[in-house]
């Protein structure tokens, strides 16, 4: 599969857990808390996909040029991961507050999807072509069955 194909898939599959979340209520406790864990398993192996693969090569093909929009994605995934996320896990799923903070990971996320989808994609698209999207996508998706069978094997 094409790298950007496989990467806008998995904003697809992200975009819905979010949105199951934000409708969830307050009573929804053990569904709060199985949403969470599986958001955090797909941002976290997504993140990595991008930033181990797509990444480096949008880099070094675009240069100079490109530098901003790839150090300002870098920065979104920080927040996301080390900051919003955490906060989000360590609130109790029955108190309002939950539902305030699924609010902001749900904003900063879908404004992220967004600016890769609409800036970067199309950039790299063009920087990086086809023949070399599809090698791409060829090595994320061994990297992800093998991160899938990784935390599988946590969670067992
Ligand atoms: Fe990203
Ligand atoms: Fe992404």
């Amino acid at each position: 599969m094409n790298a950007i194909d496989l990467l806008k898939a998995d904003h697809e599959h992200v975009k819905a857990i979010l949105t199951q979340l934000s409708e969830s209520t307050d009573r929804a406790i053990k569904k709060r808390t199985d949403l969470l864990a599986k958001l955090e398993m797909e941002v976290s192996i997504h993140t990595r996909l991008e930033e181990d693969i797509l990444y480096p090569a949008f880099k070094q093909a675009g240069g100079k040029e490109v530098a901003e929009m790839y150090y300002e994605a870098k920065e979104e995934h920080r927040t996301v991961d080390s900051l919003v996320l955490p906060d989000l896990k360590a609130t109790d799923p029955s108190q309002p507050e939950f539902a305030g903070r699924v609010k902001v990971v749900k904003e900063l996320l879908e404004h992220h999807i967004q600016e890769e989808e609409k800036e970067m994609f199309p950039q790299a698209r063009k920087l990086l072509g086809k023949a070399k999207l599809d090698t791409l996508g060829e090595k994320m998706e061994t990297m992800k069955a093998q991160f899938k069978k990784e935390l599988g094997n946590l969670a067992a």
